[in-house]
Order: C-alpha cells, then sequence, then structure tokens
C-alpha cells in the first residue's frame, strides 16, 4: 500500500483518505468480509454532519465503490451494507432507492443476494414530525435495511455461531417434551425439534438498541476537543455478520468506516481489519476504542459460549 495508516493496532489499520483512492491500492481478494453503513444520500430533512452526495446520484456513486468491494472480496466473500430509509421531499412516501440500489448492485455487478436483515432499534426517534407527530398519519421508522451480498452464491457463513438464547417456553418445551405432530403450515415438527442444539437460529431481525458500550469512546472524544460520530451503529451489528461470515485471522473491511465500531468488534473477535475514513477528526477519535478501559477484548454479543457457538 502507498498510503501508510494513520494508526494501526495489533490486528488492524485504520486509513484516513477516500475510500476509493485507498481501495484502489489494496490487492485483489484479500477481504473476507466487508460490514459498512456507507453515508445515506441528501435529504431535505437533516443536513448531514459528513460527506454525502444527493439522491439522483447516489446509486451511480455507491457503484463505484462496491465495484472495488467485489474487486477485493474473496470468492466465498460477503458484503453486508447497512442502509436506512429516507423520505420524498414533500409526500408522506418513502424514497425506493435502498431497492433500486439492491437491483444494481445484484444486476449490474453481479453481486448475489444472500439475504435481507433488518435492524430494529426500539429507541428510534419519531420523525418526520409533520407526518407522525403533527398530523398523526404514518407511524416512526424503526427499521434500517441491512443488505446481505456475497461474490457467489456460495458464501463462507455458519449460524451455529450467532445463536441464541432459547426462549423460556423453547426451554420448557425441550425439557418437557412435546407430541411430534404436523402443523396447520404443513410442517412436520419431529423429535428432531427437541433436541437441544445449544440455542435458537437466529431470524433475520436483528433488534439492537444504539446504546451499547461506547461510554469510554465518548468520554475520550469529548476529552481531547474531538467530535463523537453522530451515526455510530452498534457494535453488536458488525459482531453479527463477522460472526456469521469469517473465521478467526479472517479480514474485516470497513470503507466508510465513521467511529470504526467495525475495526472494534472485528479485534475483539480475533479477526484482522481495515478502516477507512474520510473525516480526519472522526478517525482520530476512533483511535480511543483501542485504548485501555475500551470494550476490545469483552465480547458483547449474548450468544452461547457452548461448543456449536464457538468463534
Ligand atoms: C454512516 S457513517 C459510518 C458510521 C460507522 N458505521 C460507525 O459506527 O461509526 C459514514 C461515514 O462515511 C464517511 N465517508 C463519506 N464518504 C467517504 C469516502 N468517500 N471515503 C471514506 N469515508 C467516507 C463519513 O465521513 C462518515 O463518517
Amino acid at each position: 500500500m502507498r498510503t501508510r495508516p494513520l494508526y494501526s493496532t495489533k490486528s488492524g489499520k485504520a486509513y484516513l483518505g477516500d475510500s476509493l483512492t485507498i481501495m484502489s491500492e489494496m490487492p485483489d481478494e484479500s477481504v473476507n468480509l466487508i460490514v459498512t453503513s456507507p453515508p445515506f444520500p441528501l435529504t431535505f430533512q437533516k443536513k448531514k454532519p459528513y460527506e454525502t452526495v444527493s439522491m439522483d446520484r447516489y446509486v451511480g456513486w455507491f457503484l463505484a465503490y462496491a465495484e472495488h468491494c467485489k474487486r477485493l472480496l474473496r470468492e466465498d466473500g460477503s458484503f453486508v451494507i447497512d442502509i436506512g430509509g429516507v423520505w420524498n421531499k414533500g409526500t408522506p412516501t418513502r424514497s425506493l432507492y435502498q431497492y433500486h440500489l439492491l437491483i444494481a448492485l445484484c444486476e449490474q455487478l453481479g453481486f448475489s443476494f444472500a439475504q435481507d436483515f433488518y435492524w430494529y432499534n426500539p429507541g428510534a426517534l419519531p420523525a418526520p414530525a409533520e407526518w407522525v407527530n403533527v398530523r398523526r398519519i404514518r407511524v416512526k421508522c424503526a427499521v434500517n435495511l441491512v443488505w446481505w451480498l456475497s461474490k457467489t452464491p456460495w458464501p463462507k457463513a455458519n449460524n451455529k455461531r450467532v445463536l441464541k438464547e432459547y426462549s423460556p417456553d423453547m426451554i420448557r418445551l425441550i425439557e418437557r417434551g412435546y407430541r411430534t405432530k404436523s402443523r396447520p403450515s404443513g410442517h412436520n415438527i419431529t423429535e428432531k425439534f427437541q433436541k437441544n442444539h445449544g440455542g435458537a437460529i437466529p431470524p433475520n431481525l436483528l433488534e439492537l438498541g444504539n446504546n451499547d458500550s461506547n461510554g469510554s469512546y465518548l468520554k475520550q472524544c469529548e476529552a481531547a476537543g474531538l467530535p463523537v460520530h453522530p451515526a455510530r451503529f452498534p457494535g453488536r451489528l458488525p459482531e453479527f455478520f463477522i460472526r456469521l461470515c469469517t473465521e478467526p485471522e479472517d479480514t474485516v473491511l470497513d470503507p466508510f468506516a465513521g467511529s470504526n465500531m467495525t475495526g472494534e468488534a472485528a479485534q475483539r473477535l480475533g479477526r484482522r481489519w481495515v478502516a477507512i475514513e474520510l473525516s480526519k477528526d472522526y478517525l482520530e477519535g476512533s483511535k480511543f476504542r483501542f485504548q485501555p478501559g475500551s470494550p476490545v477484548g469483552t465480547p458483547r454479543l449474548k450468544i452461547l459460549q457452548g461448543r456449536s457457538a464457538q468463534l
């Protein structure tokens, strides 16, 4: 790489600059997983505190970055994009841009659509005020779309690494047993359903508040006079996909790294990471995620630690 990292840690490197330029210096097939939350398009609602582009240019703009992402991914690699929705100007209707983007990524760049995920944030605030709070003709949006794309239809993945705790009802059923039967839906409930697999297979709805432990990052940014990143995603989001789609020592890239939550999650889970961010202030602040007192080294996702849930 010609560009030198702004900082590095025992398992990652953080680069300052436009990710189009930095990615062009990286070798083909050098990354196992890309997890990112790109800047969403500019809207009439709120000015973004960081670089982004207008809605009409958005898909074309993103495709240039996505082409590099595809080249950098290994054959069994995955590309996970957290992409928020936006409202159209002047009417209580939603933009279709996330779906246009998905179709362009698959039809123009040849990505496979592995699965759609929905990140539900119970703490999301009601907006826009005009439709939700004043006229009361819409409800609050509390779900972000997360597209899981892959270079081929067969990305590396293992859902045993993201098992959730069984619900109390399921534990009761496993302990007491239940009668085998056919459901009205046509599904046969056999004794296999009674086996304890060490946890439940999670759904594609991820319920994650946006308040998980950023404590030392926030405090140290404030003490250093650096801005706290305004659009951090919860660490458990990258953590879920890192566990699902990679193994220890694999490499995870975030080309729109912000406060480098992805790098921190990757390091905690024993993966290598590469982060790229355009804003010097945000990248400087992200260093604090790797300093003493930060959560690196403490897994946060509440998943099972049994044999089947090994990293
Ligand atoms: C939604 S934020 C990512 C937040 C991140 N997921 C976190 O948890 O902190 C998007 C980031 O992309 C950065 N960005 C915008 N254009 C970029 C570019 N061309 N290259 C690299 N970073 C860029 C912005 O500065 C912003 O910090």
